[in-house]
């Protein structure tokens, strides 16, 4: 199951588990790029069930979590979906309004899904659950601090309930992309060095969620660095980051 599957990591990710003939279960808000995409997967050898709804209602969430738990779990859930914000181009700070919309969707609503999907493969003793956070977790951008927090927060859950799951053959991976290219990626400010096709990235995500990798991290040396400015002193990352044009 994939949600976000509308978008470019998600669309790529579905197409990439449909060669192998999987079942999916795709999420988008967006009903017309579900259909295509529902086409394109059933074409390469896939079974497809499509659900299409706003994510950020967390009462309509819950109430899918039910639905999901009472028909039978998917063996992987990716919970891909997710939204940035900016400070803008004046540097004026992000709208309180869309900081909510944002951790809804981004925390909220995945951490519901996942901690829904992690009681169910539990009691099952099989299953594999995929969060997606961002090489912006490792520390705080100046232009993107609601993206980066909330990226932050997805980061720790998906480690600590990995540690939760282990003894009862439940995997948990945190996937953090650099930039990939999409909508999303795009519309973000900052420079975008080593940017990875769609296609590219869902490769590198399936390969790690076969062997139940805590951690999917790439391109390598955008990684790295980002790495660094979570364990050099705050003082120095920050002046990387300003000298690196994301603002500060
Ligand atoms: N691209 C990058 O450089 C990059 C880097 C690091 C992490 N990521 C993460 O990767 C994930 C996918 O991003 P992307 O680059 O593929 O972006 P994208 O092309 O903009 O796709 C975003 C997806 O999220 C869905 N979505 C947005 N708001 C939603 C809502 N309220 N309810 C349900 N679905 C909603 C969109 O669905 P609709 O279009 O149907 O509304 C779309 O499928 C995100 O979590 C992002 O933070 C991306």
């Amino acid at each position: 199951m994939i949600t976000g599957a509308t978008g470019s990591i998600g669309g790529a990710l579905a197409r990439t588990y449909a060669k192998d003939g999987c079942s999916l279960v795709l999420q988008g808000r967006n009903a017309d790029q579900l259909a295509l995409l529902s086409k394109e997967c059933i074409a390469l050898g896939a079974d497809v069930s499509v659900v299409s709804f706003d994510l950020s209602d967390l009462e309509m969430t819950q109430r899918w979590c039910g639905e999901l738990v009472a028909g039978g779990v998917p063996d992987i859930v990716i919970a891909n979906a997710g939204i940035n914000i900016n400070t803008g181009a004046e540097q004026s700070g992000e709208q309180w309004s869309q900081m909510e919309d944002l951790l809804n969707l981004n925390v909220k609503s995945t951490m519901m899904l996942i901690h829904h999907m992690a009681l169910a493969m539990k009691q099952r003793k099989a299953g594999q659950l995929v969060l997606m956070s961002s090489l912006a977790a490792y520390y705080g951008l100046p232009v993107t601090p609601s993206y980066s927090a909330s990226k932050a927060a997805l980061k720790a859950y998906a480690e600590g309930i990995r540690g939760w799951l282990a003894p009862h053959n439940v995997g948990v991976t945190v996937v953090m992309p650099g930039y990939v290219s999409s909508d999303m990626c795009h519309a973000m400010p900052g420079p975008k060095p080593f940017m990875l096709a769609p296609e590219r990235a869902a490769k590198a995500i399936k390969q790690g969620v076969a062997k139940n990798r805590a951690r999917i991290s790439f391109p390598f040396p955008l990684n790295f660095g980002c790495w660094w400015l979570a364990v050099l002193p705050s003082a120095i990352s920050q002046r990387i980051v300003k000298w690196m044009n994301y603002g500060g």
